[in-house]
């Protein structure tokens, strides 16, 4: 199953919305052009929902911001920080955000779990 089919199950599925944007207009594309984190904004999701942001560091920090000023509480976020990983098996010990190893630990972590973003997020 390629991307494109996977999209097309999820927007399909019933309780579940898809809302796709991208960065930069592309020839072809009709859909919503923006960055992730005003998307999330504009789009003024249900502070009763829980969120899950996965992406590059920089888009997850943003999102996050974003989120925090939208209302939502950090119990309310759960993002990803597999890129953190080197060994991946818990003996290098470069993954560790505070007391928490990511490979062992996560790498999915609530937000209040984490405290704060590491530096390179
Ligand atoms: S990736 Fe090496 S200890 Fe976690």
């Amino acid at each position: 199953m390629d991307y494109a089919e996977i999209l097309d199950e999820w927007t399909a599925a019933p309780g579940f919305e898809v809302n796709l944007t991208i960065d930069r207009e592309q020839e072809g594309w009709d859909g919503h052009v923006g960055f992730v984190p005003n998307y999330v904004k504009e789009l003024n999701p249900d502070l009763k929902k829980t969120v899950l942001v996965c992406g590059p560091p920089i888009m997850i920090k943003f999102t996050v911001a974003g989120l925090t000023e939208l209302g939502f509480t950090p119990e309310q976020i759960y993002t990803t920080m597999e890129l953190r990983m080197k060994c991946g098996i818990g003996k290098c010990g470069r993954c560790n955000i505070g007391a928490k190893y990511v490979c062992k630990d996560g790498p999915v972590f609530r937000y209040d779990e984490l405290g704060e973003l590491p530096d390179e997020y």
